[in-house]
């Protein structure tokens, strides 16, 4: 690919507005005609490189090559060679052999090394940073549910993590309203840069009243309070134990939502019993299975623009 139109999505706060508009505009066309994109991966080859475990993103990329007539090659980072070698010249091998690059890497730094090897594009599959394809599947769903994103609110509640930086980026390009309900708020979690934009779009609200904050809301939205990997390791259990204290209070359950007539989003993997209860992933008002379904659509058109082949 001419380095010319190299692009890459590493964040979506180095993408232009109307180019983000375009690959929403385009995961919605594709969800409701996929056939009309059978063959336009014809002969290409993604590499989904992972340090750390997933579901959803891996078969998501996977099929999603499948179904446009391409092919997804699954690397586990423990059995390749990136751990012997600088990350840059394994990204550059991998350019030689493949077409497009997704990593879901642990630290957002090793990611861009990823990118500055590579000479075709790189897609950040979530680091500790951002988590952008999930972003986009994530404003699918609230189109797909509502009558236009402009306008409507969107109550995140929960650890402030990967996820709300790339909400907080997507909700000011799109008009979305986002109230965070973030008890745990770590400085070197959030990205400042992204916060400081939405607030002077007057799109952000920040705040602790849990009740008010649902009330006239359109779609709620919880996630993992604690890393995914850490999440059922021995060695981080205190952390665990004091962060479901703080949070707990925080539950998104049928009392809470008692207060509202949202739908309901998690992005998964689901913790019942901790951030959400079980009644409320499987509510009527649930739009859990098709968010992640949605991941799909989404890095379809991800990949069809980045690859210039629409
Ligand atoms: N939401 C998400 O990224 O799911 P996985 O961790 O299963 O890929």
């Amino acid at each position: 690919m001419p380095q010319n139109d190299l692009k890459h999505l590493i964040t979506w706060k180095d993408w232009q507005a109307n180019d983000i508009k375009e690959v929403l505009d385009l995961a919605l066309e594709i969800k409701q005609n996929p056939n009309n994109y059978s063959q336009h991966m014809n002969q290409k080859t993604l590499v989904m490189l992972f340090q750390k475990t997933s579901t959803r993103t891996r078969v998501s990329f996977e099929a999603g090559m499948t179904q446009m007539g391409g092919h997804g090659i699954f690397m586990d980072w423990l059995t390749s060679n990136f751990g012997l070698t600088e990350i840059r010249y394994e990204s550059a091998y991998l350019s030689r052999n493949s077409d497009i690059l997704m990593a879901r890497l642990k630290k957002h730094e090793d990611l861009l090394e990823l990118k500055r090897g590579a000479s075709i594009p790189v897609i950040n599959g979530c680091c500790n940073m951002y988590h952008p394809c999930q972003g986009m599947a994530d404003m699918l769903t609230i189109l797909t549910n509502c009558d236009s994103l402009n306008g409507t609110k969107l109550t995140y509640i929960g650890v402030h993590n990967n996820v709300v930086n790339s909400l907080m980026a997507l909700c000011e390009v799109f008009d979305v309203h986002l109230t965070l309900v973030c008890p745990i708020a770590k400085e070197d979690a959030i990205d400042f840069d992204l916060r400081d934009k939405i607030i002077k779009k007057g799109l952000l609200t920040e705040t602790l009243n849990l009740i008010e904050s649902v009330k006239n809301a359109q779609f709620v939205y919880t996630d993992t309070w604690i890393d995914m990997e850490f999440f059922a390791n021995p060695e981080f259990s205190t952390l665990k134990e004091e962060r479901i204290k703080l949070m707990l209070p925080y539950q998104v359950n049928a009392d809470l939502m008692s207060h509202s007539n949202a739908k309901i989003m998690h992005d998964m993997p689901i913790h019942p019993g901790y951030e959400i209860t079980d009644e409320m992933v499987e509510h009527p008002d649930s739009v859990i299975y098709e968010q992640a379904e949605n991941r799909l659509h989404a890095q379809k058109a991800i990949m069809l623009k980045l690859l210039h082949l629409v």
